[in-house]
């Protein structure tokens, strides 16, 4: 079974979220179920810098504006196969936002060159290898089924795998030309948002499959509440939509310690790096990209509640301005609150295995990656219930204590009130040694790995082979 994955982005060569571990995962946790599955990236900088060896396999003369070549290099033990285009991706910056902050303007080209070279891979293969199935990750990849039509290839299917609504990949009418994209799709029942184009919409009207990272999400992305105007086009796809859960890679997300007692010098180490002084109280910590989706505003509300009981926060992020400050107002105001701004994938590390509990308040979590790497090393997820922060963490209602299968504390609705409550909750269990030692054992023994869920891709693609 031979399949290409299109993604934006894929460690350990680039990476703004979560996506990017979905992707740099599957390979791996897909060879074990007899799937190929090579990726095709863009050719940022870091992603050229780490392909010296790439060799070409094919010249376009002219994507948009400029020759491109397709190469072949190495992911792993497995291939990659890189864009190499240097007017679209060869630049310093972000690699979907300029300098000042906002999105390159030639986007739409960048990532419409990025589905032309994944139709050009299906149509023609790439050294002789030619994929049966396309794996299309987020808006980059949505405009893929398009070109494959256009080009006249039936024989390849399609999966869109949905990792986040809200990015939905717009640009305006008059580009459809420019995107090469036949006017004839530009209609509600097409590629049309709201007068513009959507290349999120265009993937899930035309690949064969949708799916998203949760069940839950699932589900919720068909309701108005969720699906961000695109509900309705979700549920008339109902029959070919459905959400596989994320896992994590266990090899490179693996505890410094084997049982919870093995916690106690890593929080002490944290404290001390992050200047937090000892506490009669659960050290929490928190991860994130800092957006309006992750409900950290929610937590600076409700922060008192923790602080009250004797609880400590510490966050590592990035992102919103507004909420950088504010956050750094509220460590500047608390000795219990200590913030790092900036991107550290090893004090991510450290901040995992110190803390007691992982907080993740999200409004909308399609899957979420760091309650997962809390439940593997028994810091306690204290979650929104909403997503696939739902279908991953056992709450500790007073049945999950009783029956003894509690992994974490899960929180709704999703406001502050709710929040300060739920951090009260959680202190309260920090003072029963025995329940929270049986919590944090609970979680440590939850499956986090891709096993199901690799094997459940493996399926999808089977069936969708034919
Ligand atoms: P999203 O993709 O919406 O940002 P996920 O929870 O799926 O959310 O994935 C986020 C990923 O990015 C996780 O691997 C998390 O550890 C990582 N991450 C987010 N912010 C930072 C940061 N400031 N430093 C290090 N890693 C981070
Ligand atoms: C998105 C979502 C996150 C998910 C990740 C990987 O960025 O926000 O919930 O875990 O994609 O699928």
């Amino acid at each position: 079974m031979r399949v290409l994955s299109v993604a934006s982005e894929c460690v350990p060569l680039v990476k703004t979220g979560g996506l990017a571990d979905v992707a740099g995962a599957l390979p791996a946790a897909l060879a074990g179920q007899g799937v190929e599955m090579r990726v095709l990236l863009p050719g940022y900088p870091a992603v050229m810098a780490a392909q010296a060896q790439a060799r070409v396999l094919r010249d376009i003369p002219d994507l948009f504006g400029g020759p491109a070549r397709i190469l072949r290099g190495a992911l792993g033990r497995g291939v990659l196969h890189v864009l190499d285009a240097p007017h679209l991706f060869d630049r310093p910056g972000g690699i979907y936002l300029g300098p000042d902050g906002r999105d390159w303007p030639d986007n739409p080209q960048r990532f419409a060159a990025l589905c032309r070279a994944a139709a050009l891979i299906a149509a023609e293969g790439a050294g002789g290898w030619r994929p049966q199935v396309l794996h299309l990750h987020d808006w980059q990849a949505g405009l893929t089924p398009v070109y494959l039509r256009e080009a006249g290839v039936a024989d390849v299917r399609t999966l869109l795998t949905i990792h986040n609504i809200a990015f939905q990949g717009l640009a305006p009418a008059h580009m459809l030309s420019t995107l090469r994209l036949p006017a004839g799709l530009f209609n509600p029942q097409g590629i049309e948002y709201w007068g513009r184009i959507s290349a999120l919409k265009a993937g899930i009207v035309l690949a064969d499959q949708v799916s998203t990272v949760s069940p839950t999400y699932a589900e919720e992305l068909m309701t108005p509440e969720y699906g961000m105007g695109l509900e309705g086009v979700l549920a008339d796809r109902a029959a070919d939509f459905t959400g596989i859960l994320n896992g994590i890679d266990l090899d490179a997300w693996r505890p410094p310690y084997d049982a919870p007692a093995g916690k106690a010098p890593h929080r002490a180490a944290l404290r001390a790096e992050l200047g937090l002084p000892e506490a009669q109280g659960p050290l929490c910590v928190v991860v994130s990209r800092l957006t309006g989706q992750k409900g950290l505003d929610l937590l600076i509300e409700a922060l008192p509640a923790l602080l009250r009981c004797g609880g400590q926060l510490a966050v590592l992020g990035t992102g919103d301005p507004d909420l950088e400050a504010a956050l750094s107002r509220a460590a500047a105001g608390h000795p219990g609150v200590a913030l790092r701004l900036g991107y550290d994938e090893a004090l991510s590390r450290r901040m995992i295995a110190g803390g007691d509990a992982i907080l993740v308040p999200s409004r909308f979590e399609p899957c979420g990656l760091t309650q997962l790497y809390g439940l593997r090393f028994g810091t306690l997820p204290l979650v929104a219930l909403t997503g696939g922060l739902a279908d991953t963490v056992i709450n500790a209602s007073a049945a999950g204590l009783a029956a003894g299968v509690a992994t974490g504390l899960q929180f709704h609705p999703v406001d502050a009130a709710a929040l300060a409550h739920a951090l009260t909750r959680l202190c309260a269990l920090w003072r029963q040694p025995a329940a929270w030692q049986r919590m944090m054992a609970n979680a440590m023994a939850h499956p986090v790995g891709w096993d199901a869920s690799a094997r459940a891709y493996a399926q999808l693609f089977r069936q969708m082979a034919g």
